[in-house]
């Protein structure tokens, strides 16, 4: 029976290839999920998870999503809670300040932003469901770009939104939160921390029993997706014919992205469909997932190889291999899609029919 570690290194391995990164690359990234889940990595799959981290549905502390465009092979990143072994919610917050603080002294990068809200969202008794995750975007080089994603609601829901604002604003966004379109509370708020071209702040917001139509409504950028492409995205991943069904089952996410201060407007808008709460098996989310990247001009051959490296089920054996399908823009940027894989490291959710 293998440990998480070597499950999850085995995936990555595969996911590395169809992502274009070289042997070298794929074992650098290897030890480094392991190291970042620490002894969690070391603990055998048969044994139930330690915890029931709310990163996927069977509480793997790990998944994987392949954000792909038009030109070039997708570009692979990893997303994994590194106190996901910890008994409560404040020391599993720690292991996570840790893990990102010995992330950024080995590449050299700042914790500023963090530094700044740290004790917003790590307070001394977290509510949850999230302290900290963290978010590796494994390009080539071995060196990745990382972000850490943080829960508004750690100081209770009631004072999320407070939560939020006071961190927008300590990090110079004083117009950010009045720019977000209504939503019921805000999952994540999510820095860049490594060594990113320009580093964004993106805050998420949570739709419940939302329609494709009002789906097309969501963005606030200047010059972003038109609400028809953004509709027919949210239509195809949920596999609704009618614009105006809802979507009562898991929420959609929409994501706002801030990079320039003096801006009353976010630069990027993404919208995370839950495909799997809108598909029967993976099958029907496998071939929504091709349709909506062959319309928007990309190749979903990674996709389909992908897959295989995850596990060895077929498709419509199961749901929830594919978790979510989001739809980001980011001015002065083509449109890109990004598919989010589960690990399924100790269970698989049974098909519905
Ligand atoms: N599992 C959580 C959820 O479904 C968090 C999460 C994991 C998530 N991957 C995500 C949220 C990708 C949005 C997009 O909400």
């Amino acid at each position: 029976m293998p440990t998480l570690g070597e499950f999850t290194a085995r995936q990555l391995r595969g996911l590395c290839e169809v992502a274009g990164l070289g042997e070298q690359d794929a074992r650098t990234y290897q030890d480094v999920l392991v190291e970042a889940l620490g002894p969690e990595a070391g603990r055998r799959l048969d044994l139930p998870p330690s915890g029931r981290t709310f990163l996927s549905d069977d509480h793997t502390p790990v998944e994987y999503s392949l954000s792909f465009r038009p030109d070039g092979a997708p570009d692979l990143r990893v997303l994994l809670e590194p106190g996901c072994g910890t008994a409560t919610l404040e020391e599993n917050g720690r292991a996570g300040l840790d893990a990102v603080r010995a992330m950024s002294r080995r590449w050299g990068f700042s914790t500023a932003w963090l530094d700044k809200v740290e004790d917003l969202f790590l307070p001394a008794s977290p509510q949850g469901p999230l302290a900290l995750w963290c978010a590796l975007e494994l390009r080539p080089g071995g060196v990745p770009r990382v972000k850490v994603y943080l829960n508004p609601a750690a100081r209770g829901p009631a004072r999320a939104a407070e939560t939020l604002r006071e961190a927008l604003d300590r990090l110079g966004l004083t117009r950010a939160f009045a720019a977000l379109p209504p939503g019921d509370g805000y999952p994540f708020l999510a820095l860049d921390l490594g060594d990113w071209e320009q580093p964004r702040v993106k805050v998420y917001v949570r739709h419940p029993a939302l329609s494709a139509a009002e789906a097309g409504e969501l963005s606030r950028t200047a010059d972003g997706p038109t609400a028809a492409e953004l509709r027919d995205f949210a239509a195809t991943a949920a596999g609704t014919a009618a614009g105006d069904a809802r979507l009562s089952g898991l929420p959609v996410l929409s994501c706002h992205v801030f990079t320039d201060t003096a801006a009353d407007r976010p630069s990027g808008f993404t919208l995370h469909i839950p495909v799997r709460d809108y598909a029967r098996h993976d099958g029907e989310a496998l071939d929504r997932a091709v349709a909506l990247l062959g319309r928007h001009g990309m190749d979903p051959a990674p996709l389909l190889r992908a897959l295989p490296s995850l596990t060895g089920r077929r498709p419509q054996d199961g749901v929830g291999l594919i978790a979510y399908l989001a739809l980001a823009h980011q001015r002065g940027r083509p449109p890109r899609i990004t598919v989010y894989l589960s690990a399924e490291a100790y269970s698989v959710r049974p098909p519905t029919g």
